[in-house]
C-alpha cells in the first residue's frame, strides 16, 4: 500500500508564507503539502479541467488533510494541549465542509469561490488556531525529552 510521503515538492506552494511557519519541522512540512494539493486544485478549477481533475484533487486533499488532522491532533493529546477540543471541533468543520465539496464536485462545478474558501481557511486555521499550539507544544517537547 501506498503511503503519502510529506515532502513539499521543494519550492514554496503557490500562496505559502514563511509567517505560517509553527517551527515544528514536520508540521510545516505537513502544512506545505496542504497547500501545494490546494494549488493543484485551484489550477484544475480556474483551467475549467474535466470535472474528475478537480474531484481527484478533493480527493487528495481530503486525504492529506485526514492523515495531517490525526498527526496534529495526536502531538496536541501527546502533550496534553489544553485547547485540544475546540481545535478537533475546528477540524472537524472544515473536513465536512471539504467532504460538502468532494460530493458536489461530482454532479456540479468547483467555483473559485469554493476553493477559495478552502485556501482562507488554511491560512487563518495555521496562523491563529495551529500556532496557538507550539509553545505548549515546545515546551512540552523540552520537558519530555529523556536526558542523556
Ligand atoms: Fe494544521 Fe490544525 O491543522
Amino acid at each position: 500500500m501506498m503511503v503519502f510521503a510529506f515532502k513539499p515538492n521543494g519550492k514554496p506552494p503557490m500562496g505559502w508564507t514563511d509567517k505560517l511557519l509553527t517551527g515544528i519541522h514536520e508540521i510545516d512540512q505537513q502544512h506545505q503539502v496542504l497547500f501545494d494539493v490546494v494549488a493543484r486544485l485551484e489550477q484544475a478549477v480556474t483551467a475549467e479541467e474535466k470535472w474528475s481533475a478537480v474531484h481527484f484533487a478533493l480527493v487528495e486533499l481530503s486525504s492529506f488533510v485526514s492523515i495531517h488532522f490525526t498527526v496534529e491532533e495526536a502531538l496536541m493529546r501527546l502533550h496534553g494541549y489544553p485547547d485540544l477540543d475546540s481545535h478537533i471541533a475546528a477540524h472537524s468543520v472544515f473536513a465536512a465542509d471539504l467532504a460538502e465539496i468532494k460530493q458536489h464536485s461530482i454532479r456540479q462545478d468547483v467555483s473559485t469561490e469554493m476553493t477559495t474558501m478552502l485556501k482562507n481557511w488554511l491560512v487563518s486555521h495555521i496562523g491563529v488556531v495551529d500556532k496557538a499550539y507550539v509553545p505548549h507544544l515546545l515546551a512540552a517537547a523540552i520537558v519530555n525529552t529523556p536526558r542523556s
